[in-house]
């Protein structure tokens, strides 16, 4: 008999369409891309679990495996289609996205005519064994990651909540199939090295279809790059005369949170590791036993509700003290406004954090390209603790350029 996780399959709709915007988190643009970057991953990764998953069932004859395999199978194609309704809406917006997706299902549709299905097994074993110690990551900074779009970000939460409630899946089923965790690790740069190849592929494929003033940060921000330059942005000594000249990913998280995800990752992939092993994150349960209690788990943040702007949809609401809106993504808040928005809150940053350093370190380039290089303490504390205060009327363009002119917001 094999042994088996306790997982459910549960049937979720999410509201999303044509109004999300790309850039869905203001208040941290290298999440809402890296979140976009994850949605076209997900669509293919997932598909590619679901033929895997099914092409197993027919091997399998233990009836515990087969039923891990099957509720494994639903969740995933699940994940996949509600990745896929987020992707479509994107698409909706910048039509030229499509052949991204094409690309993307076209490369799993090859790795899986190309290789055993032990080895696609092990792919993803491997790359499934990093989300619990990931995604308890995401989900602990949330707030920092996920203040956006709380239709979108509902979706991301309930996705991080169901891989961590299946964390055990793939890595039963590897072990009931092929029996080799020796062959896992044999395979993991391989399967390490598609997964950065097919991040590269989406991110090229955004900063050729969507214009750089809707992305917000530099497509490669969501890339495996990125890990390089957070360790360079987090440094002691090191960060002091490293600049990225956009806010970075993880710029609000301490070095020694960083650190136990690093290690958290390591360990994920020893033949000695157990997934089943790690420690769910609190928020785990309270998502649980919302969705067990009837609460819209489409519209689900955790966060209070706004108590200013009573049309707030998405309860995503920061109260915004001293200015004429709020910070919710409801109808009438400034979600509707993000370039003037985060202007402004980079003005009343700095003038906070730095008083003598108000100005711009230098900048580079002109119009749609240029950018404005702050010093590391200034520039990377940006909007979502700060108070609006600008027209929504100021201008338009992206807040890290040099087209929204003068930064000084407020009224
Ligand atoms: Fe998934
Ligand atoms: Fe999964």
């Amino acid at each position: 008999m094999a042994l088996v996780s306790d997982v459910t399959f549960r049937k979720m709709r999410f509201d999303i369409d044509e109004s999300v915007p790309f850039q869905w988190n203001a208040a941290n643009p290298a999440s809402g891309l890296m979140s976009n970057v994850i949605s076209f991953f997900a669509v293919g990764f997932e598909r590619y679990i679901v033929l895997a998953a099914k092409d197993a069932l027919r091997i399998i004859e233990d009836a515990d495996l087969r039923a891990e395999a099957e509720v494994f199978l639903a969740q995933e194609a699940q994940h996949s289609a509600a990745h896929r309704k987020h992707v479509n809406a994107l698409i909706a917006q910048y039509p030229a996205l499509g052949t991204t997706l094409d690309r993307v299902i076209a490369a799993y549709e090859d790795l899986y005519a190309a290789k055993p299905l032990k080895s696609h097994l092990a792919y993803i074993a491997s790359l499934e064994a990093t989300f619990p110690p990931l995604f308890t990551f995401m989900i602990e900074k949330r707030d920092l990651l996920y203040h956006g779009d709380c239709r979108v970000a509902s979706l991301f939460l309930w996705h991080y909540i169901e891989e961590i409630e299946h964390r055990s899946s793939a890595d039963i089923i590897f072990d009931g199939v092929v029996h080799s965790r020796w062959y896992r690790l044999r395979t993991l740069v391989t399967s390490m090295t598609h997964v950065g190849q097919i991040a590269r592929l989406i991110t090229e494929g955004i900063g050729a279809a969507v214009p750089a003033d809707d992305i917000g940060v530099p497509p490669d921000a969501a890339t495996m790059d990125m890990w390089r330059t957070e360790l360079l942005a987090h440094l002691p000594v090191v960060s002091r005369f490293f600049h990225t000249g956009y806010p970075t990913l993880f710029r609000d998280v301490s070095g020694r949170r960083l650190v136990k995800l690093v290690a958290g990752l390591v360990r994920s992939q020893l033949p000695t590791h157990h997934p089943a092993d790690v420690e769910v994150p609190g928020w785990f349960h309270t998502w649980m036993a919302s969705h067990a209690a009837g609460e819209d788990m489409a519209h689900y943040c955790a966060r209070s509700p706004c108590v200013r702007c009573g049309s707030c949809r998405c309860r995503t609401a920061r109260p915004s003290r001293g200015s004429r809106s709020c910070a919710c993504w409801g109808p009438g808040g400034w979600g509707r406004y993000i370039s003037p928005n985060i202007r402004g809150c980079h003005a009343r940053t700095r003038s906070n954090c730095c008083p003598r350093n108000g100005r711009p370190m230098r900048s580079t380039g002109t119009g749609s390209v240029g950018k404005l290089i702050w010093r590391r303490s200034c520039g990377v504390r940006t909007s979502w603790a700060c108070t609006i205060g600008v027209r929504p009327t100021a201008n338009s363009g992206s807040p890290w350029t040099s087209s929204t002119g003068s930064t000084q917001g407020g009224s």
